[in-house]
């Protein structure tokens, strides 16, 4: 074998033995976790043969430090690399728990790194699958320094390119906190879970029994903390779905959402929507009917479904345009805003604006939830967040009322006082500074109190301020909305609306950044 022939040889042998490591007995092991290989995940996101492996040969090379044996396998325990989805570039890192449980050493970070500046440079978003135990003990300070340099990279790229963080499996200690930091969080049932510290660990401080699922399964997270935007039943759909989110997505903050032919005509009349809001106030409907009836067929995806259901966020399209929608739901707790639904819905804005996402708020909001829970737990400093959300948000804004619109909801659901660009409200639309029940236990005080029948005069009292004062007349002749639409008309409304608006600019005072009452 002359000299060519042995140095490609050694080039063979090397390969082999990544094969070897990377072999069927390490997909096993992750099988019969019912979780996949972290090769396996990356070839069902990517498009076909388009994912090129970088650093697949590393190991780690953090010295024994006593605090046992570390595993000197090819790659420190996760995949980076690049590739297309739906033919458009992004970046990835894909944890593999078989190498030391996927933990967090200074090869393993650096890795992560990579990618992330990569991605930041050439402005595509970044993916992580994590599936980990957090900081790798034996690497000590070596490790918390490298998570520390990703959380100080997320926080870099935020608002520059999308990223989504996937949790497969583990996410403790410190790798929950660069999901956090990132746009999205996916999470699968049963089989993915995330904490600062473990069950063990509340058991020791606190004595109290706790299973991984009870302290942040993916239900847990999705409902409760809110951690989670996106749960599935299996890693499969999890990864579908990350392609459907990335389809609303520009690939960095100087592009514009991708488009995509409409499959609905555009000057769609749908006389459904001039009946769906009740003849009785107190009557709930579901906003996510209306959202189906005027966005491009089937389009919408839902953000955080089960978090905060009294608001629906979520993208969709309208004439193939990708929008973002934030609507108040009056079929839960009659669609008020609350600490939760203040919270998920500003994060969601902030996202839009920063990725030149339109936004369409449908206004049905009776106020602010009150009450000693609410209060005490900052509502005031949590509603303000969504005030300060919608208004220093300068991509394209429209509101549609749909009925309530009292209070101070008036003012925060995008208002055109901070900054939306067109108002219109349907005839059912109530707009006053509280609603009538409680606007004539006011101002009718005296008359109910000497009433033989207070009930029924309140009754009569609210039935004429509901037909002289809170409807969408007088908001009208006065110009605080633009037009009084028929709610059949929306679809066509909005598309025309949102045309006008493609080419809004809007200069802003110069600052670092404003001070969101966090
Ligand atoms: C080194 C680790 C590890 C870690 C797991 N392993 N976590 N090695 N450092 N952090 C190793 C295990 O020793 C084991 O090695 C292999 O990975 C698989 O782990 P198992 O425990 O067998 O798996 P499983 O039963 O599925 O349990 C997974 C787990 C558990 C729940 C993640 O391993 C665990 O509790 N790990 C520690 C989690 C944790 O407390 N992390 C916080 C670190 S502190 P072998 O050789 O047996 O296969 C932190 C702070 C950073 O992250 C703060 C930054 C802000």
């Amino acid at each position: 074998m002359d000299i060519n022939g042995k140095i490609y040889k050694n080039f063979l042998n090397r390969i082999e033995q990544f094969n070897i490591q990377n072999g069927p007995d390490k997909i096993k092991k992750q099988h019969a976790k019912g979780k996949l290989h972290a090769r396996e995940r990356i070839a069902l996101l990517f498009d076909k043969n388009s994912f090129e492996e970088l650093d697949a040969f590393v190991t780690s090379a953090t010295p024994d430090t006593g605090l046992g044996k570390i595993d000197e396998a090819f790659g420190d325990g996760v995949v980076i690399g690049h590739g297309h989805i739906n033919g458009r570039l992004v970046y990835v890192f894909s944890q593999d728990f078989t190498v030391m449980g996927g933990s967090l050493g200074a090869v393993h970070a650096k890795k992560i790194m990579k990618v992330q500046d990569l991605a930041l440079k050439v402005g595509a978003p970044i993916i992580g699958l994590v599936d980990s135990g957090g900081a790798r003990i034996q690497e000590g300070v070596a490790s918390l320094s490298g998570y520390t340099s990703i959380f100080h990279r997320n926080i870099q790229s935020s608002g520059v390119i999308p990223q989504i963080s996937v949790i497969l499996g583990p996410a403790a200690g410190g790798a929950v906190y660069s999901p956090a930091i990132t746009d999205f969080v996916f999470m699968v049932k049963k089989t993915s879970y995330m904490f600062i510290t473990g069950p063990d660990v509340v058991k020791e401080v606190l004595n109290e029994e706790v299973s991984f699922e009870e302290l942040g399964g993916a239900e847990i997270h999705a409902r409760k903390s809110g951690v989670a935007n996106f749960i599935y039943e299996d890693e499969e759909n999890v990864l579908l779905g990350i392609k459907k989110l990335l389809s609303f997505l520009p690939s960095n903050n100087l592009e514009n959402p991708p488009y995509v032919e409409s499959n609905t005509k555009k000057d769609n009349i749908n006389e459904k929507l001039r009946t769906i809001v009740p003849d009785d106030p107190f009557k709930p409907y579901d906003v996510k009917k209306v959202i189906g009836l005027i966005v491009d067929h089937n389009s919408f995806l839902e953000v955080s479904e089960l978090f905060a259901q009294n608001i629906v966020v979520g993208f969709a399209r309208l004439n193939g345009k990708a929008i973002a929608i934030v609507a108040n739901q009056p079929k839960v707790l009659a669609g008020v805003i609350d600490i939760n639904s203040a919270l998920k819905a500003a994060r969601f804005i902030r996202f839009c604006d920063s990725f030149n996402i339109p936004i369409l708020t449908l206004e049905d909001v009776p106020g602010f939830l009150p009450g000693l829970d609410q209060e005490h737990g900052g509502i005031i400093k949590h509603g303000a967040k969504l005030l300060f959300a919608f208004s220093e948000a300068t991509v394209p804004k429209i509101t549609v009322i749909l009925r309530k619109a009292y209070g101070g909801a008036f003012c925060v659901m995008n208002s055109k006082n901070i900054g939306g660009d067109y108002s219109f409200a349907w005839p059912t639309a109530e707009i006053a500074v509280m609603g009538p029940e409680g606007a004539v236990s006011i101002l009718n005080r005296k008359e109910l109190q000497n009433s033989e029948d207070p009930n029924k005069l309140k009754n009569e009292f609210a039935t004429k301020y509901r037909q002289e004062i809170a409807n969408p007349y007088i908001a009208d002749q006065q110009g605080y909305i633009d037009e009084v639409i028929d709610p059949a008309d929306t679809r066509m409304k909005l598309i025309s609306a949102f045309e006008t608006l493609e080419n809004k600019h809007v200069e802003q005072p110069a600052r670092k950044h404003g001070n969101i009452p966090l």
